[in-house]
């Protein structure tokens, strides 16, 4: 079984309790993310990678941007589907978005990609450019760290505390980066802005929010 696999048979089992990282503050980091996305982009359809139960389709529903989703875990695309059943959400790897044929002013890929492997998030940022209208947005967050390695039970600091610890344990793959490491995968895209998130302890993570440049001019 590969990591993919393993990850995603743990999402289908914890879907139904996954939303006890929805705590009202890590909602409130993650709309004013979402908002500042929203800011910057030059149109209004965005791609919503690794959408999960749907929430952050939804709020950027809201906001006015017209949004198609997908993620590879039938248990999260159910529950998706059930909470917005007029929206589009597909059941696709991260690994093949270039089945895709549709462009997007932007992609919002929160708390997704570092479940792929380092040399998978290299190919998926070069579909993801191909993805983008000139002049779109990414955004995206990523674990600061070291190495890549099958985590089993949340860490310290993971939005809803000993709740997620207790219900959300299971095999995930994730990779970690450090700072330095990423500008060598950011090709062709500028970085506009970056902070680090809500997640204080253990090692932290990172939000960017990447414009697509023309090659050979990031
Ligand atoms: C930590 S959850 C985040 C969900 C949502 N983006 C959010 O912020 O609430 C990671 C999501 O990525 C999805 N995922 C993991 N590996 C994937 C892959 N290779 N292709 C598509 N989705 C994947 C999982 O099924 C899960 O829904």
């Amino acid at each position: 079984m590969d990591h993919a696999t393993r990850t995603i048979e743990t999402y289908d089992q914890i879907a139904t309790d996954y939303h006890v990282i929805a705590t009202p503050e890590h909602r409130a980091w993650l709309e004013d993310s979402m908002r500042e996305f929203y800011s910057r982009l030059p149109g209004k359809s965005v791609l919503v990678a690794g959408c999960g139960e749907g929430r952050d389709s939804r709020y950027l529903q809201t906001l006015g941007t017209h949004a198609t989703s997908f993620d590879l875990s039938e248990g999260m695309l159910s529950l998706a589907r059930a909470s917005d059943p007029v929206g589009k959400y597909l059941h696709l790897d991260l690994r093949h978005t270039q089945k895709i044929e549709q462009t997007f002013d932007g992609i919002w890929a929160c708390a997704c990609l570092y479940h792929l492997t380092k040399p998978e998030f290299r190919i998926c940022l070069q579909d993801f450019h191909r993805r983008l209208n000139p002049g779109g947005v990414l955004f995206l967050n990523l674990k600061l760290g070291a190495g890549e390695h099958f985590i089993e039970i949340p860490r310290d600091g993971y939005p809803g505390g000993a709740a997620a610890k207790e219900k959300l344990s299971g095999s995930r793959f994730y990779a970690f980066y450090t700072r330095n490491e990423l500008s060598e995968y950011f090709v062709n895209y500028s970085v506009e802005m970056e902070r680090r998130d809500l997640l204080k302890e253990g090692d932290g993570a990172m939000e960017f929010w990447l414009r697509k440049c023309l090659k050979g001019t990031s």
